[in-house]
């Protein structure tokens, strides 16, 4: 419910406020829906816009916004505005709500069988499990030392995180050409990677031990040995081609060590993730989960990965920090504040993300205990 009504608000205080110089609706929405106000775990005892309050929020400030909109000035020549220049302020507001409504989903999925079932549309068979089951989990591309150049100066919607272009120089490495599947990882969970202290951080170790974590969010091992996950209220076996996800960026680590292999740097990620199609990835949140590896060969990245964008967000190795040159904008509170306070950085998105709010050099951080996001990896090795 927070979520959904900080939508509108967010789109108010950016579009209706600050750039038109309206009034704001209420100002106790302003208060309540400013995130920095209220941590997430008080935000349920806040008096919020419930069901038909939030939508009719929603939809009156979206009026507002569409009578505004033309005279906003946004592609002027010469606009100096940077809030302004290329639309800019339209595309924070409609990845933010974007972004948003990837977090509803964790949400619903979290509450399982308290809500109901997810309504999906129906996904048009593409012959994709028949693709999948050409492919070969732990297939690896290399990709040659050398200079290259990440971030980006250019793309019109990044966000400040993003910028500026910069080279980095890599050694040589190796990275998976798919995601890490449910069926590598059964085999560290059963062959007692949980149990093994050499190959999880001193943190991760804590972590593990603390509630006894065995296994991802979600899944369940059956009498007979099998395991069956959980997802938004219903339960089904588990798909051994399926990129795993709900693992914390503790597991993700660990699993790495275990393979004898290690999470890629986020330069190494966006290297290798270069030239990804979105068009042939999965994403948009519609199939409801990941696909198969191997199901979205056009989604190839130019060294040859596939599922780079969509499918699971990918945990890497590095902690968020800002990129040399970076500057705020148009709010600290977007990335600044979070730089070099222990989140690690995930890359690609996940089948729920949106496609206008996803591209190669995006950037998302989270903590490294979090498994509600539908998150999962991808090894990279030394060579
Ligand atoms: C980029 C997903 C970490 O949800 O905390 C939403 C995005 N920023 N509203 C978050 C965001 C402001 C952010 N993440
Ligand atoms: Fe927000």
């Amino acid at each position: 419910a927070w979520d959904l009504a900080h939508v509108g608000n967010y789109e108010e205080l950016w579009i209706l406020q600050r750039v038109a110089g309206l009034a704001p609706t209420n100002e106790q929405y302003d208060d309540m829906y400013d995130a920095f106000r209220h941590e997430r775990f008080v935000r349920d005892e806040l008096p919020l816009l419930r069901g038909a309050q939030a939508r009719d929020y929603l939809a009156a400030v979206r009026e507002r916004v569409l009578a505004t909109i033309d005279s906003l000035e946004l592609d002027a020549p010469g606009q100096d505005d940077p809030l302004l220049a290329d639309g800019f302020v339209l595309a924070l507001v409609a990845q933010h709500e974007h972004q948003h409504g990837e977090t509803i989903l964790q949400t619903r999925n979290l509450l399982g069988a308290r809500v109901a079932p997810l309504a999906l549309a129906p996904v048009p068979s593409n012959g994709e499990d028949d693709l999948a089951t050409a492919a070969v989990p732990g297939a690896r591309v290399r990709i040659e030392a050398g200079t290259h150049m990440i971030g980006t100066s250019l793309e019109p919607r990044a966000y400040d995180n993003e910028r500026p272009a910069h080279e980095v120089q890599l050694a040589a490495f190796e990275i998976d050409r798919y995601p890490v599947t449910n069926a590598q990882y059964v085999e560290f969970a059963e062959s007692g990677g949980y149990d093994d202290e050499r190959v999880w951080s001193a943190d991760g170790w804590a972590w593990r031990t603390a509630d006894d974590e065995r296994a991802p969010l979600g899944w369940q091992r059956a009498s007979d040995g099998s395991w069956t996950v959980a997802r938004f209220g219903v339960t089904s076996a588990l798909d051994p081609l399926e990129p795993v996800q709900h693992v914390s960026w503790f597991e993700a680590d660990a699993f790495a060590r275990w393979s004898g292999g290690r999470l890629p740097s986020e330069a190494e990620w966006e290297v290798a993730a270069r030239g990804t199609d979105l068009s042939g990835a999965n994403l948009g949140g519609l199939r409801g989960g990941p696909s198969r590896i191997g199901s979205h060969p056009t989604s190839a990245s130019n060294a040859g990965c596939e599922q780079m964008l969509g499918d699971v967000w990918e945990w890497t190795s590095s902690e968020f920090d800002g990129y040399p040159g970076f500057r705020a904008f148009p709010y600290r509170e977007y990335s600044e504040v979070f730089f070099r306070s222990g989140y690690r950085v995930l890359r690609g998105g996940s089948w729920a993300t949106h496609p206008r709010a996803i591209r190669t050099t995006f950037r998302n951080w989270d903590h490294p205990q979090r498994r509600q996001l539908f998150a999962g990896l991808r090894l990279a090795w030394d060579v």
